[in-house]
């Protein structure tokens, strides 16, 4: 999926589109920022189109842009180039299930954001296991939530909340909008289906995913969702101190759409509010409620 060869200009936009992604790569951006103490390398795995890698390289950090699609180091190394940090970061090929070129402790952060991890299933604790490995001072991950993504399976139309811009020509913009009704009328609540996905914390079917696979088509990978206790155990298990998470977007999904646009649209607003969203999402009694992603981070 992530392989087909517009993904990463759309991926890039996207981040401008939807507020959900506004408020979760705001609130990751602000952790990072704050954690810079003592960090002159990071490796970001599952890197993207370079959202948080380009953020280091421009603070003098040296990165390791790694990530599995060609379209979507491509497409980073554009607007590294664009930004004039491209000496800073080194663009790597690869799939997080093999770090076995990296020796321990090679990198003083590592980091992995927007659910990489959980697309690694089911390999996803050997995973977070070697990304400890390879760190050196901190960790900073964030992974599918599963109280957070358990009710889209009751809210098919959940991500029209987070629409910005209506005229927006992004395509799943405009399918959100011509679906919306069709996608009311074909719901009805599947009770097994929900209790399925919080006991196993999987989405999507793995026969099915295959099939289509074979069949030569993209279809959205089956995902690791993790609840917050697990996550923070296995964390602890391999070794990780001072460990503390968060639910970026928490806040927000309690927001109707005409007022999360109205706020994002006038800029002492948004700012207040994205950092009051931090405030909220970072307490521990909400941070299982993350829209879509469960933050970690922790010393190694
Ligand atoms: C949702 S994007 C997140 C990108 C970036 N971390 C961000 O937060 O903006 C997920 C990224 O993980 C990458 N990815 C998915 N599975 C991966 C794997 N097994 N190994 C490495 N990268 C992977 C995809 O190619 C995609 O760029």
């Amino acid at each position: 999926m992530w392989n087909q060869p517009d993904k990463g200009e759309l991926e890039a936009e996207r981040e401008n589109t939807f507020i959900d992604d506004i408020v979760q790569k705001a609130h990751i951006e602000r952790e990072l920022l704050h954690s810079l103490d003592g960090i002159r390398t990071a490796f970001d795995g599952g890197a993207g189109c370079g959202r948080f890698s380009i953020l280091l390289a421009k603070q003098g950090i040296h990165v390791t842009h790694f990530d599995i699609s060609q379209p979507m180091i491509d497409k980073a190394k554009e607007i590294a180039e664009r930004e004039g940090v491209a000496d800073r970061i080194t663009f790597v090929k690869g799939a997080l299930e093999d770090l076995s070129a990296y020796a321990d402790r090679s990198f003083d952060l590592v980091m992995s954001f927007d659910s990489p991890i959980s697309y690694t299933y089911p390999n996803q604790e050997k995973v977070i296991g070697e990304l400890v490995r390879i760190a050196n001072k901190r960790i900073m991950i964030s992974v599918s939530s599963r109280l957070g993504s358990v009710p889209y399976l009751a809210n098919p139309i959940q991500k029209n909340q987070f629409i910005l811009n209506e005229n927006s020509k992004d395509s799943w913009v405009q399918w959100c909008l011509s679906s919306r009704g069709q996608m009311i009328d074909g719901f009805a609540f599947n009770k097994e289906s929900v209790v399925n996905a919080y006991d196993t914390g999987l989405l999507g079917d793995v026969e099915e995913t295959k099939e289509a696979y074979d069949r030569g088509e993209s279809p959205w990978c089956v995902t690791y969702h993790f609840m917050p206790d697990e996550l923070e155990g296995i964390l602890k298990r391999f070794g990780v101190k001072n460990i503390s998470l968060a639910g970026p977007g928490a806040y927000a999904r309690t927001i109707p759409n005409e007022i999360l646009v109205k706020i994002m649209n006038d800029p002492k607003q948004r700012a207040d509010f994205l950092e009051f969203c931090h405030m909220y999402d970072c307490n521990p009694y909400v941070c299982g409620m993350g829209k879509d992603n469960l933050f970690a981070k922790g010393e190694v």
